[in-house]
This record gives structure tokens, C-alpha cells and sequence, in this order.
């Protein structure tokens, strides 16, 4: 069996959590995109994690976390995160494996990041600051560090002169503290392994491939250019892994409402009182940043564009019980633009520019209420899909069944 469980909408919808619970049938979790941008945070009741980069399998467990050639990595959050397990009393050692042509995200990207985002004013993305772009950019401009380049200790030295005489000239950037990557990388040398070494394990292994960000950052199919610098649709697994794999379920998650952390349009955004208490009684602040997330409705145009272009075989659904801090709950169902009704968002680019038609449902005290199985009914029957699951709190054990 191979399954992704991957966000429709912009992150953050609780994509951890749900791929933690779930990755007790897989021997293995298998982080195809993104780096340390994402943050996904598992209640486990006695101590909480936060994934920035460890995949998000069940610590408790014998599952396998693989870190494929699709994921940029900062060794130092790597480091941080094996260690924070550690001290919890989970050695992960052995359970981590790196893909060889993982690309590392050196101090340069986070400080050419910064600048960007510096110089951009108002156009700024708003990113995290993990030097998620300008990594995937020296990817492709072929400057970037394997963590292949290791195994030859002089090799790797001059990949990263090289590269730092580069960010002197091309963006006066300063960096000289080889030493620090060089110690980072001895910590997580055994973690190490070929991309062809592991292939047939995986194509002979029960496999959840756990999906960064959500759709709409996608780098391509997103509300491009408030995206992030890779794929995190369906379609970056096969490009993250370097191979072809057949996936039998794509599980997309998303949450009862909406939230986006960082600019870029939002047509069903709050704002005001009702944001507040949607921010709160969800603890919508950043898992990786602690920025307060923007709020708002669902929007139903979006997770149907959503699902089409992820394929989305079944969806789950969390944090409706969030909810229930609200009279009333509404629900975007069209756009209209100047005027004219249209259905999905085939042109991103008019998504800040469209207004909204919303339909209201009664609020629900809990989640046994025929208010809220009325909302699932309509939800399954407008998208055509049906949810599997249903999230009815934090901890990795909150969750139903359907
Ligand atoms: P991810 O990036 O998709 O993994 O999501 P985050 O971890 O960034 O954000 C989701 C937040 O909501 C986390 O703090 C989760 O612990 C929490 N959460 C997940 N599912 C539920 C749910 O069904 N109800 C509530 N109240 N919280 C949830
Ligand atoms: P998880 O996996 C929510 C957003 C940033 C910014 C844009 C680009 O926890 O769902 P980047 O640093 O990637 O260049 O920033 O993407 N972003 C996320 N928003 N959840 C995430 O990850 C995100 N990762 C990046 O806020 O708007
Ligand atoms: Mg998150």
C-alpha cells in the first residue's frame, strides 16, 4: 500500500497529525518536499513534537522516516529535532534515513531570503526565512551541496568557497563558517543513504508519503507568486523520490475553516472581532515563525480546484470542533467578478479580485450535532468525495472514523 496525506488548502491544516496517527499501518513516512519551512505539531498528550524536517510517523513505533532528494535540509534544525526526540527518550537514530542528492540549505539561503524579502517591500512573499527558495534556486543553478559532496571532506570545502566567493560578489553577502556545516553533517553522517539503495525497500513497503505546505503554495498549480519554491501537490512524489511510484489513496486534509500564514489573496478571509476568536479558539500562530495565521472561511471553489489538480481520492476532514466558537458558519461557494459567476479559479491571478457568495449553516455545540452532519453531507456531496476521518481535537488520538 502506498497513500499521500497532503494539505488542499495553504498549510497548517493539520497535515501532522493526521499522518502521525495514520502511519502506524507503514513501515515507512517519507517526507517528499519542502525543508524546515513546514511545521507540523503532534499532541501526543504526555509531550508534544513539532516536525520541521523528522517526518511525522508515529515516535512510539518502529516506522522508518525517510528524507527523499524532493526536501531541502538544514542540517542544524535536523540536528535539533533528533536531539529534542532524544531527550524526550526516543533514539530515532537508526529510524532516519537522507536521501545522498538531498540538496543542503546552507546560512547563505536564509540570509539571501531575508534580503529578498528585504527588497521586495511590498511585494514580499512573506516567507518563513528558512532559505527555502534561494535553496531549490542553487539547485537549479547547479551551485547547490549535496550531502553527497561529504563522503570527500576537500570536495565539499570548495563547493562551499565556491559558492560563498558567489554570494560575496552576486549579493555582498558574508560567510565564511565552513567549520559549522562540516560539524552539523558529522552528526547526521549515519543517517545517510542512496536513493538506489532504498528503492526497492520502498516499492516492497507499506509507504505514507507525508506532503509539505498545501496545493494552493504550490510552486506551479498555487496562487503563484504567494507560493513556496517547490511542489508540494501530489505530483512532486515522484520528482522528490527521483523515481516512479504508484499511489493507491491521496488522502487530502483540510480544515473546517480556512487559514494562510504570510501574503497573497484570500478571498474568504476575516478579519476583526470574528478573526480574533477564530485565531484563538484554534491557536492559529505559525508552527515554525509563531506569526498569528490569517483566518477565515471555508472556501469551496478552492478545495474543489484543490482536488481536482491533486486527484484527491478521499479527504479528511480537522478542526471543526474549533468551530464551535461560532453562531453561525459560513461557507464561500462561488465567485462572482464583475458580476459574472465562475466556479473555479482557473486564473489565479483574479483570485484577489474576486467577491464572494456565501451559504450559512447553524453553529454546532459539538461534533454529534445534526448541524454539523449536516455541513459534512453538503461538504461530501459538493466535492464529490468522501471523508474518511473526521479530527476532532489536537491529540493524535482525536479522530473518527467515518
Ligand atoms: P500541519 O502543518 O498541516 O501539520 O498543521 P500544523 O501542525 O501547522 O497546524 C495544525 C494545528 O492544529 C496543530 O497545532 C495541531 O495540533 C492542531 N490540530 C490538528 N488537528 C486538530 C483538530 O482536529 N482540532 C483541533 N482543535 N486542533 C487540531
Ligand atoms: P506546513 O507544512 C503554512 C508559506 C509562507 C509563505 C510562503 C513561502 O506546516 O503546512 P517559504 O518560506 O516556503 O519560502 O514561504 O509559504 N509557508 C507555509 N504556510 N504552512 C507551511 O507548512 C508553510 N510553508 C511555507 O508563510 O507565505
Ligand atoms: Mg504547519
Amino acid at each position: 500500500m502506498k497513500s499521500i496525506v497532503f494539505g488542499l488548502q495553504w498549510g497548517d491544516e493539520g497535515k501532522g497529525k493526521v499522518t502521525t496517527y495514520l502511519s502506524r499501518k507503514y513501515d515507512y513516512v517519507v517526507r517528499y518536499s519542502g525543508g524546515s519551512n513546514a511545521g507540523h505539531t503532534v499532541e501526543y498528550g504526555d509531550f508534544k513534537l513539532v516536525h520541521h524536517l523528522v517526518p511525522s510517523f508515529d515516535v512510539r513505533t518502529d516506522t522508518i522516516g525517510y528524507i527523499s532528494n524532493g526536501v531541502v535540509v538544514d542540517l542544524e534544525v535536523l540536528n535539533k529535532e533528533v536531539e529534542e526526540l532524544k531527550r524526550l527518550g526516543f533514539d530515532v537514530s537508526k529510524r532516519i534515513k537522507v536521501s545522498n542528492l538531498a540538496h543542503v540549505v546552507l546560512p547563505v539561503h536564509k540570509m539571501l531570503d531575508e534580503k529578498f524579502e528585504m527588497a521586495k517591500g511590498d511585494k514580499a512573499v512573506g516567507t518563513t526565512k528558512r532559505g527555502i527558495g534561494p535553496a531549490y534556486a542553487d539547485k537549479v543553478h547547479r551551485i547547490g551541496l549535496r550531502l553527497v559532496d561529504f563522503e570527500d571532506k576537500q570536495n565539499a570545502l570548495e563547493k562551499l568557497k565556491f559558492i560563498s566567493e558567489l554570494y560575496k560578489n552576486l549579493y555582498s553577502i558574508d560567510w565564511t563558517d565552513y567549520d559549522k556545516v562540516f560539524e552539523e553533517y558529522e552528526k547526521i553522517r549515519s543517517f545517510v543513504v542512496s536513493p538506489i539503495e532504498i528503492r526497492k525497500e520502498l516499492q516492497n513497503s507499506n509507504v505514507l508519503f507525508e506532503g509539505t505546505q498545501g496545493v494552493m503554495l504550490d510552486i506551479d498549480m498555487g496562487s503563484y507568486p504567494y507560493v513556496t519554491g517547490t511542489y508540494c501537490n501530489t505530483t512532486g512524489v515522484e520528482p522528490g523520490l527521483g523515481y516512479p511510484m504508484n499511489i493507491d489513496k491521496r488522502i487530502g486534509v483540510f480544515k473546517a475553516y480556512l487559514t494562510r500564514v504570510g501574503e497573497g489573496p484570500f478571498p474568504t478571509e476575516l478579519f476583526g472581532e470574528d478573526a480574533e476568536k477564530l485565531r484563538k479558539a484554534g491557536k492559529e500562530y505559525g508552527a515554525t515563525t509563531g506569526r498569528p495565521r490569517r483566518c477565515g472561511w471555508l472556501d469551496l471553489p478552492l478545495l474543489k480546484y484543490a482536488i481536482e489538480i491533486s486527484d484527491c481520492t478521499e479527504m479528511i476532514m480537522t478542526k471543526a470542533d474549533v468551530l464551535s466558537c461560532m453562531d453561525k458558519i459560513l461557507v464561500g461557494v462561488r465567485y462572482t467578478l464583475c458580476g459574472k459567476k465562475i466556479e473555479l479559479p482557473t486564473n489565479l491571478e483574479m483570485l484577489s479580485k474576486v467577491e464572494v457568495e456565501f451559504i450559512e449553516f447553524e453553529g454546532w455545540k459539538d461534533l454529534n450535532d445534526v448541524n454539523f452532519k449536516k455541513f459534512v453531507e453538503f461538504l461530501e456531496k459538493e466535492t464529490g468525495r468522501k471523508i474518511t476521518y473526521i479530527s476532532t481535537g489536537a491529540n493524535v488520538e482525536d479522530i473518527v472514523k467515518m
